[in-house]
């Protein structure tokens, strides 16, 4: 408080002469540039979000993956993923009955870069590319309904019962006046665009820091940026509606059914 006042009355005094000033704001200027600088750098550049490009090549090579031999490399993603593609930390996203292509899609870009985690850039970039088609057919044929005998964290239980309402509003119509489109209608279960994680069965938490990502641009391996356009005109509430709505498990029927008439 009293360093402030002190300040204050300085500059009001002009105590600093304005040659001086201008070096110095200069100075600032340029150390805050190379600064921003730096963070480009360290982030993946936006101009390309992925090298995956979805040719039929490419959706052959994903989707010709064997399931029985991905079941054995899936042992080493069992501790984190879970051992039936249900993740037992909520922040681990869950894998069973993921479509194939968006899975080979995530592998890819960690392998890549494209999307940055350090937990799961070395152990993609270990896999072959026959690895990654055979581990992503395996968690593909998992059933996504959840087994109570085992011990899965999904569905979790809401947070507030208000943010179904808000949630299913935005998934199944989006809101025209901040042209948001409907989530249901590339993430499901109305319809499914090539490469578009479901979301019907995935964890709260994960959900949260995935919108986060894209929304701060952490996340930038969207092709055509839908994600990091439509997080941006969310609010926070918003991102947290719609991440408890999933995590409950009410994305596994059609958004409609549980919108307010
Ligand atoms: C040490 C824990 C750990 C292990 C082992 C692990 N993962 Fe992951 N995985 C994670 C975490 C954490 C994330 C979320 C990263 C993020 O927040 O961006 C993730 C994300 C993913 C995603 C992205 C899913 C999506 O919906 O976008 C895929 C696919 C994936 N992992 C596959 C695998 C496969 C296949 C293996 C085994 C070969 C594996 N993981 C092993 C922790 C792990
Ligand atoms: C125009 C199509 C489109 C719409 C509409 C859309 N998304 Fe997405 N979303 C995508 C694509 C494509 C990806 C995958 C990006 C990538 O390749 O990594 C994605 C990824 C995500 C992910 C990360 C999933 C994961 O497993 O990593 C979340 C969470 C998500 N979207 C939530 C939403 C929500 C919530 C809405 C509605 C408010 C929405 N999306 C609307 C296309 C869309």
């Amino acid at each position: 408080m009293q360093r402030n006042n002190r300040f204050s009355s300085v500059l009001g005094r002009s105590a600093w002469p304005p040659a001086l000033l201008t070096l110095s704001l200069a100075l600032i200027a340029g150390l805050t540039a190379s600064s921003l600088n730096l963070q480009a750098r360290d982030n993946p550049p936006d101009r390309i979000p992925s090298y995956v490009a979805w040719t039929p090549e490419t959706i052959a090579a994903a989707s010709g993956g064997d399931a029985f031999r991905g079941m054995l490399l899936a042992k080493r993603c069992d501790h984190c993923h879970g051992a039936e593609g249900f993740s037992p930390i909520a922040s681990t996203p869950n894998l069973a009955g993921m479509d194939k292509l968006a899975t080979w899609k995530q592998l890819e870009d960690f392998r890549t870069r494209k999307r940055l985690s350090r937990v799961m850039e070395p152990i993609a970039t270990s896999l072959s590319s026959r690895d990654v088609a055979d581990v992503v057919a395996y968690y593909a044929a998992l059933p996504v309904l959840p087994d109570p005998q085992d011990n899965r964290t999904f569905p979790q239980s809401q947070a507030d019962p208000g943010h179904a309402a808000i949630a299913s509003r935005l998934i199944s119509f989006g809101d025209g006046e901040r042209g948001i489109p409907p989530c249901q209608a590339c993430h499901g279960p109305v319809a499914y665009r090539t490469g578009v994680p479901s979301l019907a069965t995935q964890n709260a938490a994960y959900v949260l820091n995935q919108l986060e990502a894209f929304a701060n641009r952490a996340r930038t391996n969207d092709i055509n940026m839908p994600m990091r356009t439509i997080t941006a005109l969310l609010t926070e509430g918003e991102r947290q509606a719609i991440a408890d709505y999933y995590g409950s498990g009410l994305g596994l029927q059609p958004a409609s059914s549980t919108a307010p008439k």
